[in-house]
């Protein structure tokens, strides 16, 4: 795919949280990530919405537009990273990258929720990888870990903290004694909220990366209309004294089970013993429990948010793209 060219020019759709992170990254670790690849790395172009917004990195003002789509499919563009978020341009963006033959990097893990059999097969029908391990718990390389790691086995238990954000309220209410409303309101001072809070507090976002794991874990594409979720909006003081004084701890737990072919996906608040692996993971880190059936249960935590964890595992797929690892879809 890469063999004829000596430097990848790269396209960043979305030069926020995420985007920012990986220029620093491209920048900070250069030498390191050129070696890596054996290709020089430049970024061909970056798409944002707001030209005149100031930015954390400085770079020439000749790089940026606003026109993702014409970037995404630019001839001089090798690879094109997705990190608008949301679900439209970002769709068609990553359709036409990949129509018009580049592989594709996102970390959005609604887009892939909603329409990832749609990318996928587009990928396929094209012959090109799409990498998405910054979809779920950033930086821990769950997606590669499930789907290749585990290859051999059948996963029939999943269950992880997929969501910072309801973490660290539910962390401040447990360990500093403050309500929903003052954990929320410090979240949201904090920049630690989505721009529309539901997607964190009502489970959604925890919902989008389960159907991820889900799809992979279960070779079959979930669906996000069948994951049970309650957010942590009902969460009281009250529930939190009830769970402490039996020695639990309440989280937002995502799980997925295989049970006889059937599969069951919920998201929703879970008083965890202290003993649970998952009890332990503190605010801004990610934690995956899983179940595989020939070699029994694995957990895998770390920086599960923000803007270097996040770009370290979109540059990973870059890495492996480079390396022309397998990575058809959900592996199925
Ligand atoms: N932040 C995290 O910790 C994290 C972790 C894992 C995955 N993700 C995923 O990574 C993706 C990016 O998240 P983020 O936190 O970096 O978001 P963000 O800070 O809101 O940045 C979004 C970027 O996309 C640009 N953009 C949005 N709509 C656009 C459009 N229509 N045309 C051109 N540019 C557009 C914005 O431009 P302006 O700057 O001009 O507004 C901004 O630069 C999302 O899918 C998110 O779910 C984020």
């Amino acid at each position: 795919m890469f063999n004829s060219k000596t430097t990848i020019n790269i396209a960043l759709l979305g030069f926020g949280t995420v985007g920012q992170g990986v220029v620093d990254i491209l920048h900070k670790n250069k030498a390191h990530l050129e070696e890596k690849c054996g290709k020089k790395l430049e970024i061909a172009g970056i798409a944002v919405r707001n030209l005149e917004k100031k930015r954390d990195i400085d770079l020439p003002k000749s790089l940026f537009t606003t026109e993702s789509e014409k970037l995404a499919t630019r001839d001089d563009v090798d690879v094109v990273f997705e990190l608008m978020g949301g679900i439209e341009p970002a769709k068609t963006c990553v359709l036409h990258a990949l129509q018009a033959g580049k592989p594709v990097v996102t970390a959005n893990k609604a887009l892939l929720a909603e329409y990832g059999e749609e990318i996928f097969t587009c990928a396929r029908e094209n012959n090109l990888p799409v990498g998405y391990e910054a979809s779920v718990a950033a930086a821990v390389p769950v997606i590669r870990f499930l789907r290749d790691g585990l290859a051999s086995s059948q996963i029939n238990e999943i269950e992880g903290i997929l969501n910072g954000t309801t973490n660290f309220i539910l962390s401040q209410m447990q360990e500093k004694g403050q309500s929903y409303e003052e954990a929320f309101n410090l979240a949201d001072s904090l920049g630690y909220l989505e721009a529309d809070p539901s997607l964190d507090v009502d489970g959604w976002d925890a919902a989008h990366k389960l159907v991820i794991l889900a799809s992979i874990a279960f070779k079959k594409y979930a669906r996000l209309a069948d994951v049970m979720r309650e957010g942590i909006a009902q969460v009281t003081p009250a529930d939190i004294a009830t769970a402490k004084s039996s020695g639990k701890v309440i989280k937002l737990v995502a799980s997925a089970r295989k049970v006889e072919g059937k599969v069951t996906m919920q998201v929703r608040p879970v008083a965890l013993s202290n003993n649970h692996v998952l009890s332990g993971i503190g605010a801004g880190m990610s934690g995956v429990r899983l179940h595989a059936d020939r070699v029994g249960d694995f957990f895998a935590q770390g920086p599960g948010a923000g803007a270097l964890p996040t770009a370290s595992a979109v540059l990973s797929d870059l890495v492996a793209m480079l390396r022309n690892a397998e990575m058809s879809g959900f592996g199925f």
